[in-house]
């Protein structure tokens, strides 16, 4: 059930989101092996970083919490894996100010493989910075530097990874930012930022940096990232749409079809099963489609 967005095939709509599980050479090359869409790769920064110090993750059944720091090798090993990826591949961007973004960007057209990009605007944990996406005076103005000074157009697809909104008159905030640039791909959504889990025994929360507070995932986010997606696809209803937050099963992915994506990411439920879940949670869903009689993912229409 192959999908395109824009010039970036996925052989299947169900991909691995950027965070867990894809940082060195061998999780982007499990990623290669396994039946995810494409290997999207760790939000990249210009220098290699370390991450945050301490427990930086936790998660129970229904719930994740991390304040990784955004852990990398530097955006000229996710370039130089380009050799190495076979499949499609997205390299998600993520650098901390908008001068490295754009020198990585520049240096991500220069590679012999064309890639997708994602570029990350909703990192909840880098310690002293806060989420771009939600900076709505700033928004406009970044993207208009990024479009300016990058020939975005040249790479297979060009996407964004966002926060959750929460608010409907957010949404139409954000779309008055970005409907001005040719994106390809919205993804939404990345974790739910400055959330706190606490652990009465210990008395202390369950996560090390920045006192504890990290961003949420896992399946009780799930209605907020249905959410999101579906009000971007009222406002963009050509846009493509990839949905994430909180997806564990095959029905999960049918919902966010029928809120209005046009693929998904798996997160927290990847770092807990590993690369099988994309066969699995695939499998469920063509079981589902097969169930429904529908032959194809046009088959399923976005609810009103
Ligand atoms: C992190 O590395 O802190 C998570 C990445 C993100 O939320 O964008």
């Amino acid at each position: 059930m192959k999908i395109k967005i824009k010039d970036l095939e996925l052989e299947i709509p169900i991909l691995n989101a950027s965070g867990p599980r894809c940082t060195t050479e061998k999780d982007l090359l499990d990623l290669e092996d396994s039946l995810s869409g494409a290997v999207v790769s760790k939000s990249c920064t210009l220098e290699k970083r370390e991450g945050n110090k301490g427990k930086r993750y936790w998660d129970c059944e229904t719930l994740s919490i991390n304040s990784m720091g955004l852990p990398n090798l530097g955006f000229e090993f996710y370039g130089e894996m380009s050799k190495k990826v076979k499949k499609s591949y997205i390299i998600s961007v993520g650098g901390l100010s908008l001068e490295d973004n754009v020198t990585i960007l520049n240096h991500f057209l220069t590679l012999e493989k064309k890639v997708g990009i994602e570029l990350n605007l909703s990192c909840p944990n880098v310690i002293g910075k806060g989420q771009l996406a939600y900076d709505f005076d700033c928004l406009e103005g970044y993207l208009t530097e990024i479009f300016q000074r990058v020939n975005i157009s040249k790479f297979l697809a060009f996407g964004i990874k966002l926060p959750p909104y929460f608010e409907l008159t957010h949404y139409v905030g954000v779309y008055m930012k970005i409907s001005k640039f040719p994106i390809d791909f919205i993804t939404c959504i990345n974790s739910v930022g400055n959330g706190l889990v606490i652990d009465y025994e210990r008395e202390k929360p369950v996560i090390e940096p920045k006192n504890g507070i990290g961003g949420l995932g896992g399946s009780i986010i799930k209605p907020v990232g249905l959410s999101n997606v579906y009000n971007f696809k009222k406002l963009f209803p050509k846009m493509d749409i990839i949905g994430c937050g909180g997806i564990e099963t095959g029905k999960d992915v049918f919902e966010y079809f029928l809120a209005g994506a046009s693929a998904v990411q798996i997160g927290t439920q990847f770092h807990k099963e590993g690369t099988g879940c994309f066969k699995r949670i695939y499998e469920e869903f063509l079981e589902i489609m097969k169930s429904k009689n529908y032959k194809s993912l046009s088959d399923i229409k976005t609810i009103p």
